[in-house]
């Protein structure tokens, strides 16, 4: 592919957006786990330029720190005022110089653009030896975009923008897009000669297409295949429109690849989620950053799962969890909430009501019940009690907490770090262990029962349980009924 490989691809994203009413620059608003510039600046670098340009301006203190931490290698272009899309890219020519070869010119705000898409509009500028072709589509509503003006013989003249067009061109159905693929140095030459005759006073990029073809160079277009790719987003509407559109897009693909989604319609992807075959996704889940599914697993319903990785055949029901890994065959839920840096082990259990932090759950060990598990190892085979509390934190600093192999904690434990429960021991219930347990011991912490004999007869005279308590204890003695002494 590298004879089809452009000389440089530039994203225009200094325009301010003003219609998403937003402190942060349009250009940033994200979808799918990646600003609309973060989707521009990946399908660009699939397409691999030689050289990646973005032309920032408006909020450009926000907008180029966020091009250099996806694309370090990309340059930054300033334009100081926003005069139009010819004027943007000027800055790039004046700035750069002549760039020999194909030189791509996109959006950053049109993140459904696939670079399959920009590479086809390479492909037939090259094939068709052009000096400059236009991505355009057959748009139901064409309000607002340029109009794609052919002769009779349906041969590309020029493009009107939407402000300039008489009655006649508004009704043209066929769209700039804003994607052109260039021959640099042309590109480079006329650019210089784009006027600002218009009824917006700016420098149209457009007009290039128009001063190359009346120099008699060839023109060409492309018509994208569907005409949702090339939407721009210009407020939270159409920013909802497009991840709607992208996020169905995203579980396509999973489908196709042996994945079942349930319900496509409450099931959210990012573009970066990996998941395995035969996994299925059940309804309300979300699935974010860098998170991957292992085959066969059962996600959902209910789960909200930020760079987490899941082993295979792991189920997870009404599951919240950050930066937490989980083993092949585990199983979580209802309602577990894991926090960063938490290992479930393979096959382990984390049951109803579980909060986990910071921690280790070894294989095939069980949480299964009410529980705070906070900087602590749990050996496999582990068993921690109903409502067990690792108290971790002294009020100044965290401690951590040890539970050996096959220990076993009894329900209501509180184990206050720092603490160690050896491998093989036991803890009673009820207990507050605050010392080590040593292998194959039975750590008790807890007041010694006492059992006031006849306490309730004497004390709560009249209540039904003292009625009941009495009719008991004479049942117990005579097996017999025996009446109740008047009152
Ligand atoms: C432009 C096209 C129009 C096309 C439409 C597709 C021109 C003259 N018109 O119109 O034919 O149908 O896009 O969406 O090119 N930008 C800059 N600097 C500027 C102006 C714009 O970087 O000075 C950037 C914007 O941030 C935006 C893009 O260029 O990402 C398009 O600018 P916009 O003002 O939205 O162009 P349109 O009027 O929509
Ligand atoms: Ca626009």
């Amino acid at each position: 592919m590298s004879e089809s490989r452009p000389a440089a691809v530039i994203i225009l994203a200094a325009g301010e957006g003003k219609r998403m009413k937003s402190r942060t620059p349009k250009v940033l608003h994200a979808l799918c786990g990646r600003s609309m510039l973060g989707h521009a600046l990946a399908a660009a670098r699939d397409l691999d330029p030689e050289r990646l340009v973005a032309v920032v301006g408006h909020a450009r203190d926000q907008v180029a720190p966020e091009v250099a931490r996806l694309e370090p290698q990309a340059a930054i272009v300033v334009q100081e005022q926003q005069l139009g899309t010819g004027h943007a890219v000027r800055m790039v020519t004046e700035a750069a110089g002549v760039i020999d070869g194909v030189v791509v010119v996109t959006y950053g705000d049109m993140p459904l653009l696939r670079s399959q898409t920009l590479q086809e509009l390479v492909d037939a500028h090259r094939a068709n030896g052009n000096a400059a072709t236009v991505l355009t589509a057959k748009a139901a509503d064409p309000h607002g975009y340029g109009r794609v003006v052919r002769d009779d013989s349906g041969a590309f003249l020029r493009i009107v923008e939407d402000a300039d067009a008489t009655p006649e061109q508004r009704s043209i159905q066929e769209i700039n897009s804003g994607c052109y693929a260039f021959e640099g140095a042309l590109l480079a030459d006329a650019i210089k000669r784009v006027a600002t005759n218009n009824a917006q006073s700016q420098e149209y990029l457009t007009d290039v297409l128009d001063i190359l073809r009346g120099e008699g160079h060839p023109i060409g277009s492309v018509v994208a295949a569907d005409a949702g790719e090339i939407q721009g987003v210009n407020d939270r509407v159409q920013l909802a429109t497009a991840r709607r559109e992208l996020n169905d897009r995203l579980l396509r693909g999973h489908m196709l690849n042996g994945v079942t989604v349930v319900d496509p319609a409450t099931t959210w992807v990012d573009v970066t989620v990996t998941i395995g075959q035969d996994a299925e996704i059940r309804p309300n889940t979300q699935l974010i950053g860098d998170t991957s599914i292992g085959e066969g697993a059962l996600v959902g319903p209910n789960c909200l799962l930020e760079d987490t990785r899941v082993g295979a055949e792991a189920e997870l029901l009404n599951v919240v969890s950050r930066r937490a890994s989980i083993g092949a065959k585990a199983t979580l839920g209802p309602n577990v909430y894991l926090r960063p840096e938490t290992v479930i082990g393979d096959g382990a259990h984390v049951g109803c009501h579980v909060e986990v932090k910071k921690s280790t759950v070894g294989p095939g060990a069980k949480v299964p019940h009410l529980t705070y598990v906070g900087d602590a190892t749990i050996g496999a085979g582990a068993n921690i009690g109903a409502g067990t509390i690792f108290a971790n934190y002294d009020g100044q600093r965290k401690w951590p907490t040890a539970v050996g192999e096959n220990a076993f904690v009894g329900s209501n434990t509180v184990l206050i770090a720092p603490v160690t429960v050896h491998d093989g021991a036991y803890t009673a219930a009820g207990s507050a262990i605050c010392e080590d347990v040593e292998a194959g011991d039975l750590g008790i912490a807890r007041g010694r029962q006492h059992n006031s004999d006849g306490w309730v007869l004497r004390n709560r005279d009249g209540a039904p349980s003292a009625a009941t308590a009495r009719r008991a204890r004479s049942g117990a003695l005579a097996k017999g009924d025996i009446p109740e002494p008047p009152a």
